[in-house]
């Protein structure tokens, strides 16, 4: 039987493909996270890592997994923690969780424009502070999400899921990618969609192409009653340039899931008006992060049995 280790502690249930096939699970008291230096020291000794985005997985760990390591399972859509091409230069497999998150994050997203376009964090926090002096006609006025244009920029499942959401809300959808999708809305060109979107939505993986892809020259494209809502990762956004646009008012408002430097949060974003901002949690209800947690013990699993994986992202 093989030897799992599991970096964090992980929601009940998730683990049953790995504990049904009777593997050995490394589990850790307390929900601290490992090390680079202890991921490092732990690589060689097992067959297998179940680990969270905040797990660093670089060339050094697979360096030391080598000879032993078969599979290293994200439990995230998102594996820009992990080196995919040191992975596959030794050998070993990487799974990822696609398809199980996109309508949960979809909702934060949308939670987020309509949050973001009406001003909630501003008026709640307000009202949080005694400092609301009752009903105002010119109070916190936002702008309406019904009717406007939604600008998805990547069109993977959870934009799509997005777009949906865009839909049923009355809106205008159009989404930008840079192969054409064939599907009606698709615009070939970021800076035109920035420039005739009331909302931005961002739904591409962190790559070298997507780091800082809206920063200043971007923003300042954008409508100034335009919102901007990123739940993909915080890195797309140069998050100086965005806390530069809600000061001068370049663009209206900005909702935030996701940050250049998590845990740690732009101080100017902390004290932007107009801003919403959520400690990452798109993927988080109970049901879903289960279901993440399963589908990568599955396909670390099925390495394991020597099976491929329906969710390998190594080439
Ligand atoms: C992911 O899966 O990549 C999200 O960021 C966390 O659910």
């Amino acid at each position: 039987m093989a030897r799992v280790l599991v970096t964090r502690r992980l929601p009940d249930g998730g683990l049953d493909p790995l504990r049904a096939a009777g593997h050995e699970l490394i589990e850790r008291p307390g929900d601290a996270p490992l090390s680079h230096d202890a991921l490092v020291a732990a690589a060689g000794d097992v067959d297998a890592v179940v680990c969270l985005l905040t797990d660093r997985i670089d060339a050094e760990v697979f360096a030391a997994g080598a000879g032993r390591l078969r599979v290293v399972a994200n439990v995230a859509v998102g594996y820009d923690n992990i080196d995919v091409a040191a992975a596959a230069e030794h050998g070993i497999a990487v799974c990822n969780t696609p398809g199980v998150l996109d309508e949960t994050t979809a909702d934060l997203a949308f939670l987020l424009l309509l949050a973001a376009s009406r001003l909630a964090s501003d008026a709640e926090r307000d009202l949080r502070a005694g400092r609301w002096p009752g009903w105002g006609i010119n109070q916190y006025l936002g702008r309406d999400v019904h009717g406007a244009t939604l600008g998805l920029v990547g069109f993977g499942r959870v934009g799509q899921t997005m777009g949906r959401r865009g839909t049923g809300f009355g809106m205008q959808v159009l989404h930008h990618t840079r192969h054409d999708t064939g599907v009606p809305g698709h615009v070939a060109d970021l800076d035109r969609l920035l420039e005739e979107c009331d909302a931005v939505s961002l739904h591409v993986p962190l790559t070298d192409e997507t780091r800082h892809l809206i920063g200043a020259p971007e923003l300042a494209r954008m409508k100034p009653t335009a919102v901007l809502v990123n739940t993909a990762r915080g890195p797309v956004v140069d998050e100086e340039a965005l806390a530069d646009a809600l000061a001068q008012g370049t663009i209206f408002a900005a909702g935030l899931d996701v940050f250049e430097r998590e845990p740690g949060v732009h101080p100017r974003l902390l004290a932007a008006p107009r801003a919403v901002l959520l400690p990452h949690i798109g993927s988080a209800t109970t049901a879903t992060r289960t279901r993440m947690t399963r589908v990568a013990s599955e396909g670390a699993r099925a390495v394991l049995a020597g099976e491929r994986p329906l969710n390998l992202v190594t080439p």
